[in-house]
């Protein structure tokens, strides 16, 4: 696939449908547990926004949230329709890659056959053109994490929540997939919502890094990402950037 990625962060993207998300004062407790407590993040229309935290400060809630799949205890979330890849690739093992991959589309009312062809054409573009028939335990981990973004994709919402997309993939192919993703957002724009707990792919991917506290998870920085793209992770420029993201982490 060729990167296409040349204009500067700022330059708005052609999203499809808007795509925004707004959170003011939010708190979410489990019991005694208090996940999330006053979190304000807002989300633009084509923005790509990558939230870092320490591992049970309420990531995986904040993006719940944001989808309607949990309720705050208190403050407002207000948000376009999303769909969520979840922490975990969640393929169903008995089904085809191309099945996987159209599944959303078939749970709103499409036929096999429709979910299908509207699956097809976009093997080829996420490099898995031949492995339509294939079953998940015949893939790669990179092949399986890309079905389940293009199951992510087709049902065209405007925005996307990815929780640790590449979390359990080793570095070799965390780096590749993190290009492909770049250049798989050039190709289909989305308003996106990127948790990972990795410095170096949120750099490489946001357009502002949103750093929460421990828990109770809250936005303690907010750092807008200007280099520009494709980027250079070998720049002096990103050192700096992952190194101002760590110090707001407090490592
Ligand atoms: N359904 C639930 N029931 C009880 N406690 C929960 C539930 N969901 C989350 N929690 C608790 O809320 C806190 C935040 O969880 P969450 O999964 O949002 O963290 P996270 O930042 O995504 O962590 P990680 O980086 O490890 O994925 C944790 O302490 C967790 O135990
Ligand atoms: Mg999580």
């Amino acid at each position: 696939m060729t990167t296409k990625l040349e204009a500067p962060a700022q330059e708005p993207r052609n999203v499809v449908g808007g795509g925004t998300a707004s959170l003011a004062g939010v708190s979410r407790a489990f019991g005694a547990v208090r996940a999330l407590d006053g979190l304000d993040l807002d989300v633009g229309a084509g923005e790509i926004v990558a939230v870092v935290g320490p591992s049970g400060c309420g990531k995986t809630t904040l993006l719940e949230l944001v989808c309607g799949l949990q309720a705050p205890d208190a403050g407002s979330v207000r948000a376009d329709p999303a769909v969520l890849m979840p922490q975990r690739d969640n393929l169903l093992p008995w089904l085809r890659a191309i099945d996987n991959a159209a599944l959303a589309v078939r749970l709103a009312g499409a036929s096999r056959d429709e979910a299908r062809a509207r699956a097809h054409p976009l093997f080829a573009a996420f490099g898995l053109e031949g492995f339509e028939r294939a079953r998940p335990h015949e893939l790669s981990g990179g092949m399986r994490q890309r079905v389940a973004f293009l199951r992510t994709l087709l049902p065209g919402r405007p925005l996307l929540l990815l929780d640790e997309p590449f979390g359990g993939l080793d570095s070799l192919t965390r780096s590749s997939m993190q290009r492909w993703l770049a250049d798989a957002l050039t190709q289909e724009p989305r308003t996106v919502l990127l948790v990972t707990h990795d410095v170096e792919e949120a750099a490489f991917l946001a357009d502002r890094i949103a750093v929460l506290s421990p828990r109770p998870g809250r936005v303690v920085a907010e750092i807008p990402v200007q280099l520009p793209r494709p980027r250079d992770v070998t720049s002096p420029e990103f050192g700096e950037l992952k190194r101002s993201v760590l110090e707001a982490l407090g490592l």
